[in-house]
């Protein structure tokens, strides 16, 4: 399979790529790093990216942020950052992606435990995976050419405790090795709709 992974670079993309590298001819993008660059808040920069790849078997994205802060603090427009820099730009790969994806391909977004094990300050994050998940399950049915499309939700990366020390007390960090399947069994699987939980 081609096999687009945008944040091939980073903590979760990386898991995806080491993953999948070998069986599949991966095409790394990051807003920086990789074969090709995109800024996926950008929907100018996505059209490009494709037109780049070309046409493709599968999409993964691992990319996106949000605002971090207690809610009573939060304003809207702080909680529009995990919308506008998480939840659309997923969303934008997708919707612009579909004709660049042959028959019987997938998509597969990244959300992450916030909507389900919360953490203080994490409304927002929360908030956009809800916004993720919800899209994937939604959309899985009107999905044309039999493409699949699915969300990896995963914990607090084992990868990641250091740059996240102090935020997720309690939490029980997953190795990237469960993090990459999880991507392996949405691109190389069957199934669709369903949003793949690594706890
Ligand atoms: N890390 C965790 O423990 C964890 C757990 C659950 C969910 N998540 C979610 O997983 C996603 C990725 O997190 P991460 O920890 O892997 O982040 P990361 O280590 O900072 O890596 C982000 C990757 O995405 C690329 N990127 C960032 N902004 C981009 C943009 N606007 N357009 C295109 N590419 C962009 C970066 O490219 P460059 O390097 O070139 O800038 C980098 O390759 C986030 O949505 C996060 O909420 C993370």
């Amino acid at each position: 399979m081609r096999i687009i992974i945008i944040g091939a670079g980073g903590s979760v993309g990386s898991t995806a790529a080491e993953a999948l590298e070998g069986r599949h001819e991966l095409i790394r993008v990051g807003r920086q790093s990789g074969d090709i660059q995109v800024n996926i808040g950008d929907i100018g920069s996505i059209r490009d990216m494709y037109r780049q790849t070309g046409k493709v078997d599968a999409v993964i994205v691992a990319a996106g942020h949000g605002h971090f802060g207690p809610v009573a603090e939060m304003s809207g427009e702080q909680w529009m950052k995990g919308i506008y820099h998480k939840a659309l730009p997923q969303v934008n790969v997708v919707l612009e992606g579909i004709p660049f994806v042959n028959d019987g391909g997938s998509f597969t977004l990244t959300s992450g435990v916030l909507n389900r094990d919360p953490i203080s300050g994490g409304t927002c994050s929360a908030s956009a995976n809800g916004a993720i998940d919800g899209f994937v399950l939604g959309a899985a049915v009107d999905m044309p050419r039999g493409i699949r499309i699915n969300s990896v939700s995963p914990g607090l990366l084992q990868n990641s405790v250091e740059r996240f020390r102090g935020k997720f007390p309690g939490h029980d960090p997953v190795s990237s090795r469960r993090v990459g399947l999880a991507y392996c069994k949405s691109v190389e699987g069957v199934i669709t709709g369903q949003t793949v939980l690594v706890d």
